[in-house]
């Protein structure tokens, strides 16, 4: 079994979850129970990003002890996951022993290979990004951008770790290695971003300015900077496991590619002797009226109150239905009830009941076998033929969206094939072609079903396995051959018809 390692983000604990947080975790699961169907032996880490001044400012304002805010939020953001039905395997806090156990010893192996080294540093600081500034992060006026929060000119001495002398590495690195960043011109901008010398990387912070880290372990008087801990926890999670370590890919929002995870992280990594991940897939940001949702602007939603109105799969399927990976969406109520009314409710919906009533009403809830073969039945049959081919590829370039467009594709069309078929119709007949014909039609609604069904098992287990459960079908452990159209619920009893996306409202106008 090949095996694969997949890690998200890991989210700060100074705010509650939003709609960007739980879309990085849906994406991740996706990809993540996609690659356990195609037979990898999948490892899924997320977890929390605990340390550094923002957590304890936002710890110091609830006159709490950090660790203690801490516990609090990474309870929240934990919790999270079970309501999204996410299937990681563990969950990292940048607090735990093993970590800050892991960090120390890359720090120190580090410090003894002379990369790390003691300097006078002026500057200017953001401390709501959490690092130095350069003049060219200036605006054209000369003041600040407003990302950088309040910043601040200081001296100091510090540690700093040699980046600067492994650019040419990383550029050729990039170079020969033209999908470590998906989307691919991520990775063009990456390389632009190279042509610029880089600076050497300051990793840690004063004591007397910041106290919530992990100590340098040749330095007690200062704390690791809170990036070169963080980046750390895709591996310290896995440092005990043999064969899991490189990550096959990091999932992360195109704000942190650049520079940590495009330019600090392969650079650590290298420098410490350990391989490098597969890739780094940068998705883009959930916004709401033109801007990014974020916990400092305040318009971030909660993904549990859409979780509560219409349920964990529904909303699932929308992130990954609405959003091209790597760009950005505008999250509207409007759009979510359009998808959630017209392809889960109606579309995919009806197709459900359809195909359980008429087994039930014409043929006691039993599937009987094909008997013709017209152009009704030849038509569906190439448009699956069809979408089976192009849905694995599109998975495996995390092409959800389209997958999904061309799954409901298929759905519509076995939903015109019912209504072309008119079993409701046969039915009345008594003729011996038109009894064929509506045996057929079952049966083909029903293999339809099941197929188009296993399609949408990444996206929205908890469906599938209720559909699963009426059918009476259990699927194989392989995927490609449960993709395969052929006989395999002949025979089989339904189980009564079953109600999967009730309706909260009635839709609004799609304009
Ligand atoms: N703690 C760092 C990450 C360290 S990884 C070694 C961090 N945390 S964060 O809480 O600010 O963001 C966590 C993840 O959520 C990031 O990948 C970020 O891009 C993502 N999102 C935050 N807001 C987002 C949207 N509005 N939309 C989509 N994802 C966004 O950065």
């Amino acid at each position: 079994m090949k095996s694969f390692y997949i890690t998200t983000a890991i989210d700060y604990v100074n705010g509650s979850p939003h709609l960007g947080h739980a879309y990085e975790k849906v994406l991740t699961d996706v990809i993540a129970r996609f690659r356990r169907m195609m037979g990898d032996q999948v490892h899924f880490l997320t977890g929390v990003d605990e340390h550094g001044q923002k957590v304890q400012q936002s710890a110091k304002k609830k006159g709490i002890p950090p660790q203690q805010f801490a516990d609090e939020v990474s309870a929240e953001f934990r919790a999270l996951l079970p309501k999204l039905n996410i299937s990681n395997d563990d969950f990292i806090r940048t607090t735990e022993e093993r970590h800050k156990k892991v960090v120390g010893q890359v720090l120190q192996q580090l410090f003894d290979k002379g990369e790390i080294y003691k300097a006078e540093y002026k500057g200017f600081y953001s401390t709501r990004q959490e690092q130095f500034l350069q003049e060219k992060d200036r605006r054209p006026d000369g003041a600040w951008p407003e990302i950088f929060g309040e910043v601040t000119e200081i001296v100091e001495t510090n540690y700093f770790f040699k980046l600067k002398q492994y650019q040419e590495w990383l550029v050729e690195f990039l170079t020969t290695h033209e999908d470590f960043i998906f989307p691919k011109y991520r990775q063009k901008q990456v390389l632009e971003f190279l042509k610029e010398p880089l600076n050497d990387l300051c990793v840690s912070r004063p004591r007397e300015r910041l106290e919530w880290g992990i100590p340098l372990p040749f330095d007690g008087a200062y704390v690791t900077y809170v990036w070169f801990d963080a980046l750390l926890n895709y591996y310290s999670a896995v440092a005990d496991k043999p064969g899991v370590w490189p990550a096959a890919y990091h999932v992360i929002g195109k704000d942190i590619l650049l520079p940590p995870h495009a330019v600090y992280w392969p650079i650590m990594l290298h420098a410490a002797g350990l391989a490098l991940p597969g890739g780094i897939i940068a998705h883009g940001w959930w916004m709401t009226g033109g801007s990014k949702m974020s916990k400092s602007t305040g318009n971030a939603l909660n993904p549990l109150d859409l979780v509560a109105e219409f349920g964990t799969d529904a909303f699932r399927y929308f992130l990954i239905r609405e959003m091209n990976v790597g760009q950005d969406s505008d999250f509207t109520r409007e759009q979510f009830l359009v998808r959630y009314n017209s392809e889960l409710a109606n579309n995919f919906g009806n197709l459900v009941n359809r195909t359980l009533n008429m087994a039930n009403r014409f043929h006691g809830a039993v599937v009987p076998a094909a008997e013709v073969a017209e152009d009704a039945e030849k038509e569906l049959h190439a448009l699956w033929e069809k979408t089976r081919e192009e849905v694995i590829p599109l998975c495996e370039g995390f092409q959800f969206h389209t997958a999904l467009e061309k799954t409901f594709f298929f759905i519509t069309a076995t939903n015109a094939y019912i209504e072309k078929r008119a079993p409701w119709k046969l039915g009345k007949s008594t003729e011996a072609h038109d009894q064929a014909l509506l045996r057929t039609s079952i049966a083909t609604m029903a293999e339809a079903l099941r197929l188009g069904t296993a399609l949408l098992t990444a996206v929205m287990p908890a469906t599938v396995e209720k559909i699963n459960a009426v059918l009476g079908h259990s699927p194989g452990g392989n995927w490609r051959d449960e993709l395969v159209w052929g006989a395999k619920l002949t025979g089989t009893k339904f189980a009564e018809a079953l109600v999967l996306f009730p309706r909260p409202e009635k839709p609004k106008a799609t304009g």
